[in-house]
């Protein structure tokens, strides 16, 4: 068996996370299959999934098409007409990238390309060899999205078989590549190891450059600066808690992606943070390279996305820390909890409930402490490297030509 596996880029959001765990639960697995990869943007992916053993060769986007993103699409003429003559002057370098691709992937003639973002998805569709499946695995919702959802559509005939993260992705895929691909919900790994209840933790107050304090329940967001993460519900709850509360509060990550438009900026947040008054009571850790060693200096992670969550890597993350999470409860977010158990649940952007469920963990340390180990346990029954593995293997084998 061989798979090419194309990525958008070499930043380490949750689709690329997902994607080396993946990866290295097919190396532990299947130790003779042929794994190769292909990204856009050079970043820390590549070391990590060479240090798997698997090679790894960068093929840059050219600028105008690493920055071209749907984000804004549909509101206003104004905006389409910008996507549109933006989409034109990507159109020659997209061209020459594709040739490029379609080069690599000659050479290397693949039973299988499995791409790993919605770039990868077009270009690996138009760039395939003849004897090559294309295996799209999607990690986000393409239905509601204008063009992506017409690109993917227009190019379902190019893809032999759909990965969804989660059973509300494929329903979502389902809408979009219709009833002809096979499309199976696969949920994400984590690294276990990694995100694990003990190990390296880093100092919050040190690296956002608060006064060290103790006798605080530390509680954080931790997220890509995507717009739909939630960064204002979470701060917009914090400030409704009672300033006698011992809490505080941190925004764990930062800007990851080239998509110009679909993030928040830092400047953002923190004007909120002072019109909010929570100047002091809210640090900014900036990006963590491992995101393991955020969690476990925290006593509770959040996750507030305002948009369902396609899967949610981060919930699991904490569970695998042995953290209580607080997850928005929409999309495949709601697949992987179970409220009141493993978790605690409120409604997307829903500023009350969100602050009700804070107020509870920090004043409860026996409950922090219950979801905490359920969620370990839930992690590793569920979230391991090797069910994904089992899982994908007959997947590939059904699409490999004998
Ligand atoms: C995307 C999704 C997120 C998911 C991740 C890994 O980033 O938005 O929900 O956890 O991919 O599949």
């Amino acid at each position: 068996m061989s798979i090419v596996f194309l990525s958008p880029t070499g930043q380490t959001g949750g689709a690329e996370a997902a994607l080396h765990e993946l990866l290295a639960g097919l190396r532990q697995s299947h130790p003779s299959w042929s794994l190769r990869l292909i990204v856009a943007s050079d970043g820390p992916l590549v070391a990590r999934v060479e240090a798997l053993g698997v090679p790894v060769r960068v093929l840059p986007f050219p600028r105008s098409l690493a920055r071209l993103g749907d984000w804004g699409v549909g509101r206003g003429w104004w905006r389409r007409l910008v996507f549109l003559a933006r989409c034109a002057g990507v159109a020659l370098p997209a061209l020459q990238y594709l040739r490029r691709l379609r080069h690599m992937l000659q050479a290397d003639a693949p039973d299988v390309i499995h791409t790993n973002g919605l770039k990868m998805h077009v270009l690996g569709a138009w760039a395939r060899p003849r004897r090559s499946a294309v295996l799209w695995h999607l990690h986000d919702y393409a239905a509601r999205r204008p063009v992506i959802a017409r690109l993917l559509r227009r190019n379902a005939h190019h893809c032999s078989a759909v990965i969804a993260n989660s059973r509300s992705v494929a329903d979502d895929a389902r809408l979009v590549c219709g009833k002809e691909v096979p499309i199976h919900a696969v949920w994400n790994a984590v690294d276990l190891e990694r995100f694990s209840p003990s190990g390296p933790r880093i100092d919050l107050d040190a690296i956002s450059g608060l006064p060290a304090a103790h006798d605080l329940v530390r509680v954080g967001l931790v997220a890509t600066f995507a717009r739909w993460k939630g960064h204002e519900t979470f701060l917009r709850a914090l400030a409704t808690l009672p300033a006698s509360l011992p809490v505080r509060a941190y925004i764990i990550g930062g800007p990851v992606y080239e998509t110009s438009g679909s993030q928040v900026s830092m400047g953002e947040l923190t004007h909120l943070v002072t019109s909010l008054g929570l100047d002091g009571r809210v640090g900014f850790t900036g990006f963590v390279q491992d995101s393991s060693t955020a969690m476990r200096a925290l006593d509770v992670v959040v996750h507030a996305s305002t948009d369902p969550e396609p899967f949610g890597l981060v919930i699991v993350e904490a569970m695998a820390c042995g953290k209580p999470i607080v997850a928005s409860l929409a999309g495949g977010a709601t697949e992987l909890t179970e409220p009141g158990v493993n978790a605690l649940g409120f409604p997307p952007g829903d500023v009350a409930a969100l602050a009700r469920c804070l107020e509870d963990l920090v004043r409860d340390g026996s409950l922090r402490q219950r979801l905490g180990d359920a969620g370990r346990s839930t992690a590793e029954r569920y979230f391991n490297r090797r069910r994904m593995a089992g899982e994908l293997t007959p997947i590939y084998q059904s699409l490999a030509t004998p």
